[in-house]
């Protein structure tokens, strides 16, 4: 197909004005999550996005939309070729294990995608080699230089003032570089207008609101030209006709959800089936999604995505879990000790999707108490049990002279159904399993406020008992097909212990009629769905784990949790043992560290002002030192046998500066210097500069 006929055929397409986001109307719905850097673990701030993607496609799916589901690996760029190099693994064969990883990774969590795309793939890499081509020769491309700031873990150049910036990334807290190149720039400034006229006609391009708000006064501010090259990046997509340049990461990385449904190829029956797409992001990559991306489409006549969602970052202890931090719950942990349901349950119904969330391990055991144990759980199991006792396992179906009771049941579950529809299409997925578990709250009140355990005593009151449950059961129907694609695993598991045939997951619930005829086998299988948690148990074995020696081949993002080993016992009661996520290989610890290890060592220059012995300490100096902080520094070192106080004295001396501080002989030392031992004996000598450097300043 030539450029001209894919201009044609997506800007011919209609862009329409909708406020849902997600509209039931629609014939089609196409979802997709960012793809994930391979530099690190998967951890469950990645599963998110993807869980809800996951969720979203399921829910579309059992109504009856052809909905397609988008996930993949970001695998190009300068992070990915560190990530390798300090594994000391060829960059293929490390991007195929930790993509392997992810993969594995996701699939407990019963995550089904219908496509993984991965930037290394040929069709990906030719496809975003055309965009380039098309918005070359649409002139919004130019070759000038660059010279500024760039953040390698966020892939971005930075805007910063260098005389009172620190040159840390704010995001990161690591050290920006340095970069001055020749580069290629989009003209992203020529379309500061044109960004704006869209997000006024379409409040629903950019959600929620308060994220939107911040993208238009982002772009109102003014919009500077992107560099989209690299020559000093080598892993990557080479600039078509100048492959000294490699394409900017971003660029190559937003173009996969175009590229994988065969965008700018012959094969592009899905692109024209499923874009526009919707776009689940977190917060903290929005302005590439809302202001790069439009423009690079603008710019190529391609149609816009219908809406980038904008979600917020799971917490833990108040800050955003991750690899920085060191602090992400780890996908392994989460395996081991809690139904992957629970935790899809977990982060839809407790962390409102837009918003940040707290995740603990306590909040996720509370929440499967009470709203799964005690809540869908019980309901199940108390309706089975007394079918099965009462009726010899054969459901007895609701007859047309019900009570108004029972009609007050049917009528608030259809209410829980709508409600539940109309909050899931505008992605507030807690109000909508809040809409579920309210409608799962009235059967428990109408079967307890009905005794049905007496009615059984009376055969007098059959007829009553068996209309009881029978709206019990009807009800717990409808409610399992309704919480499905929330909780696919246990609602087929319910729905197979109710002895209904069929699938739930293919059973819109809208179409459900409340009493319709049913086809259902006898019930005599009764497990509970959700068995109850022993907090104090799981709380200590995780205590444990954490405690016990760590195995990670790439960068663990948890400092805790050791590679899933085979304690059925810290399984879930009724859930089948997962497939461990095999531990990669790499170097021993002691031999390799990566690039963020050591960007946590601060080491800076400095120049002894003062130096003696420590009384009573044969090897011991106390020093002090100027590291061009406000005041001078207190450190001890053990050197005393190798250099006279005197000798060092005025000397420029390179200190770790960030080192906790430590008591020796009762003196505080507030840092270490650093000396090469030599020789037999260790002598220590003293590292230093052959040229002046100012004190304070930093080595990288
Ligand atoms: N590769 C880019 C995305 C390119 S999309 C064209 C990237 N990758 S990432 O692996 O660093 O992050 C992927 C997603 O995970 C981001 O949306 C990010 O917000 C999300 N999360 C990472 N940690 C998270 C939390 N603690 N909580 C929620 N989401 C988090 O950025």
């Amino acid at each position: 197909m030539n450029d001209d006929r894919i201009v044609a055929q997506t800007v011919g397409r209609a862009l329409s004005t909708r406020l849902a986001i997600t509209s039931m109307g629609e014939k089609t719905f196409y979802v997709t999550t960012p793809i994930f850097y391979v530099n690190a673990k998967p951890h469950i701030g990645h599963a998110y996005p993807t869980l809800v993607a996951d969720t979203l496609t399921r829910f579309y799916r059992q109504r009856g939309v052809d909905s397609y589901f988008l996930t993949g690996t970001d695998e190009h760029g300068i992070n990915i070729e560190r990530a390798a190099a300090a594994r000391g693994v060829a960059l293929t064969k490390h991007v195929d294990e930790i993509v392997d990883e992810f993969k594995t990774a996701f699939a407990p969590l019963g995550i089904e995608y219908d496509q993984w795309i991965r930037t290394t793939d040929p069709g990906h890499e030719a496809a975003v080699a055309k965009l380039w081509r098309i918005l070359d020769e649409r002139g919004h491309i130019y070759k000038s230089r660059y010279e500024g700031w760039y953040c390698p873990n966020c892939n971005e150049f930075k805007e910063v003032d260098e005389k009172t910036s620190d040159l840390v990334c704010p995001t990161h807290e690591r050290p920006l570089e340095r970069l001055a190149e020749e580069s290629y720039f989009f003209r992203l400034s020529a379309f500061q207008e044109p960004l704006l006229d869209h997000y006024a006609k379409h409040p629903e391009f950019v959600q929620p609101d308060v994220r939107r708000n911040e993208v238009i006064s982002f772009v109102a501010g003014g919009l500077k030209d992107l560099s989209i090259s690299r020559v000093s990046v080598k892993w990557g997509i080479p600039v078509p006709g100048d492959p000294k340049h490699t394409i900017y990461v971003w660029f190559d990385a937003l173009s996969n959800y175009i590229t994988a449904l065969g965008w700018g190829t012959d094969e592009h029956q899905k692109f024209a089936r499923y874009w526009p797409a919707l776009h689940l992001v977190g917060k903290d990559i929005l302005r590439m999604h809302a202001v790069y991306w439009p423009a690079f489409l603008m710019g190529a006549g391609i149609e816009l995505p219908r809406t980038v969602y904008a979600h917020g970052m799971l917490l833990r202890g108040g800050q955003k879990m991750g690899k920085s931090l060191g602090n992400a719950i780890d996908l392994g942990v989460l395996k081991r000790h809690f139904a992957p349901d629970l935790i899809r349950y977990f982060l839809l119904r407790e962390v409102a999707f837009g918003q940040d969330g707290e995740m603990t391990y306590e909040a996720l055991i509370d929440r499967s108490n009470s709203d799964l144990a005690d809540g869908l759980g019980n309901l199940a199991s108390r309706t089975l049990t007394m079918v099965r006792n009462y009726f010899d396992g054969h459901p007895p179906r609701l007859r047309n002279e019900e009570q108004s009771e029972t009609e007050d049941v049917s009528s608030r579950i259809e209410e829980a159904k709508r409600r539940f529809d109309e909050e899931f299409v505008a992605l507030n997925f807690s109000r909508g399993l809040e809409a579920a578990w309210a409608g799962i709250a009235r059967v428990d009140k109408f079967i307890t406020d009905n005794q049905p355990w007496k009615l059984a005593k009376d055969p007098a009151r059959r007829a009553q008992l068996e209309s009881v449950l029978a709206t019990a059961y009807e009800a717990l129907r409808h409610l399992v097909l309704l919480v499905a694609p929330a909780l696919p695993a246990t609602s087929r598991e319910i729905w197979n212990q109710m002895e209904l045939a069929g699938d739930p997951l293919t059973i819109d619930p809208n179409k459900a009629v409340w009493g319709e005829p049913i086809e259902v086998s006898k019930i005599d299988r009764i497990s509970p769905a959700f068995p109850k948690l022993d907090k104090g148990k799981i709380m200590a074995e995780i205590e444990n784990e954490n405690a016990a020696p760590v195995s990670e081949g790439v960068e663990a993002e948890d400092g805790g949790g050791k590679q899933a080993g085979n304690e059925s016992a810290g399984l879930q009661a009724g859930m089948p043992a997962l497939p461990e996520v095999p531990a990669l290989p790499g170097p021993p610890a002691t031999q390799i560290i990566t690039i963020d290890d050591f960007a946590k060592v601060e080491l800076r220059a400095a120049t002894v002002l003062e130096a003696e012995k420590v009384p009573k300490a044969d090897k011991l100096l106390r020093l002090i030192v100027d590291l061009g902080e406000p005041q001078p520094r207190q450190i001890l070192a053990g050197i005393a046998q190798h250099y006279a106080p005197e000798e060092i004295i005025g000397r420029k001396i390179i200190v770790v500066a960030n080192l906790a501080p430590r008591k020796l002989r009762g003196l505080e030392s507030n840092g270490m210097l650093l000396a090469a031992s030599v020789g037999e004996d260790g002598k220590p000598v003293l590292a230093t500069f052959t040229e002046d450097v100012p004190n304070g300043a930093r080595l990288k």
